[in-house]
């Protein structure tokens, strides 16, 4: 029974209370889960509205756009902009910064309007990931300095999964709620309270494909997984890999696991495959937030100091245990 339980802005509206903040907060997120559900509409209409195959052209990192990256990342702006609540927005489509002009916005916003859009055509989960940060004093938000801020100062992050339901999962630093997109009423409701990732697991994923790629230390770790019961392990692991990395998180914050996409001798002159500003700090807030652990492998995620917006990084993600086993594997891998 839907009414029975608390809606997405009661949610908003209990925390702004309670932590004392004006509503501008609340008025932030409101657009972003309009902007959400209107994406989760576009999604799920598919083939039905033309919404499916390539747009014919390259985002600002080479990659070949779909017909929903351009479509979402225009829904982000556009119901993102109208609110006011925003300085400027970046986003993975997005060579450089978006002033938003004729407000006095106080934050800027970080966003991937549809990450793992490969898996679009062949109708498997898609979604969408946000961070927000505060305008720094006497920033200027057409400069993209202004968002260079380290994962640690995110005021609030999040995803949207696009999956056999809509689903909203977002932390404001004080721990990680998952709301359900109720198509009926329009409304997303709170269904996954305080969301915990367990310590331990007995699920990896990571792209096996790649593995002539990888460092040792990410080889032992695979292998001894691999190993099972009679491994050092001494248990069975399960593997998954759904190329889509918010399927990935909310897998493991829903039952544990690990994810990975290391830097390895192929991507490593990029710096790795996943972006640090609107894709590894968000999942890094909510992963940790939910008591799990988010490391390169050498360095926590959110300390990483970003140098661009568009910034690569390593990512180790999910249960404690696990992205403890990894760091120290890198650790003696590397003499210390
Ligand atoms: P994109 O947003 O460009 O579709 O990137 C998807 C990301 C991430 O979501 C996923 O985990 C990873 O790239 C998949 O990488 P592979 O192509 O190596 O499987």
């Amino acid at each position: 029974m839907s009414y029975r339980r608390i809606t997405l802005t009661h949610y908003l509206l209990q925390e702004q209370r309670r932590l004392g903040r004006s509503g501008a907060f609340t008025a932030l997120m409101h657009d972003i889960i309009t902007a959400c559900k209107m994406i989760s509409h576009e999604v799920n209409r598919g083939a039905m509205a033309g919404n499916l195959g390539t747009a014919g052209s390259e985002n600002v990192q080479g990659e070949e756009q779909k017909t929903l990256d351009v479509l979402a990342n225009d829904i982000f702006l556009h119901m993102n902009a109208l609110g006011g609540s925003y300085a400027a927005m970046a986003s993975e489509e997005l060579d450089d910064v978006h002033v938003v002009h004729g407000n006095d916005g106080r934050y800027l916003l970080l966003f991937d309007p549809l990450d793992g859009s490969s898996n679009i055509d062949v109708d498997i989960s898609v979604g969408t990931i946000f961070s927000v940060l505060r305008l720094p004093e006497n920033a200027n938000p057409g400069h993209k300095g202004a968002f260079l801020q380290a994962g640690m100062q995110q005021v609030c992050a999040g995803y949207a999964l696009y999956g056999p339901s809509t689903m909203l999962v977002m932390t404001t630093g004080n721990g990680v709620n998952g709301f359900t997109l109720d198509r009926d009423v329009g409304m997303f409701f709170l269904t996954h309270p305080n969301m915990t990732v367990p310590a331990d697991t007995k699920e990896f994923a990571i792209n096996a494909s790649r593995a002539r790629f990888w460092e040792p230390p990410v080889k032992r770790y695979v292998e001894e997984c691999q190993a099972g019961k009679e491994g050092p392990r001494g248990k069975d692991f399960n593997m998954r890999w759904v190329a889509s990395m918010v399927a990935e998180v909310h897998r493991i914050l829903v039952r544990g696991g690990v994810f990975l996409y290391p830097v390895d001798a192929e991507n490593r002159k990029k710096g790795g495959k996943l972006r640090l500003m609107y894709e590894a700090n968000p999942m890094a807030f909510l992963i940790e937030q939910a008591g799990g652990a988010a490391s390169t492998g050498r360095e926590r995620i959110m300390a990483v100091e970003p140098g661009d917006l568009h910034q690569r990084v390593a990512v180790m993600l999910g249960s404690k245990n696990e992205v403890e086993r990894l760091v120290s594997h890198h650790r003696e891998f590397d003499g210390g």
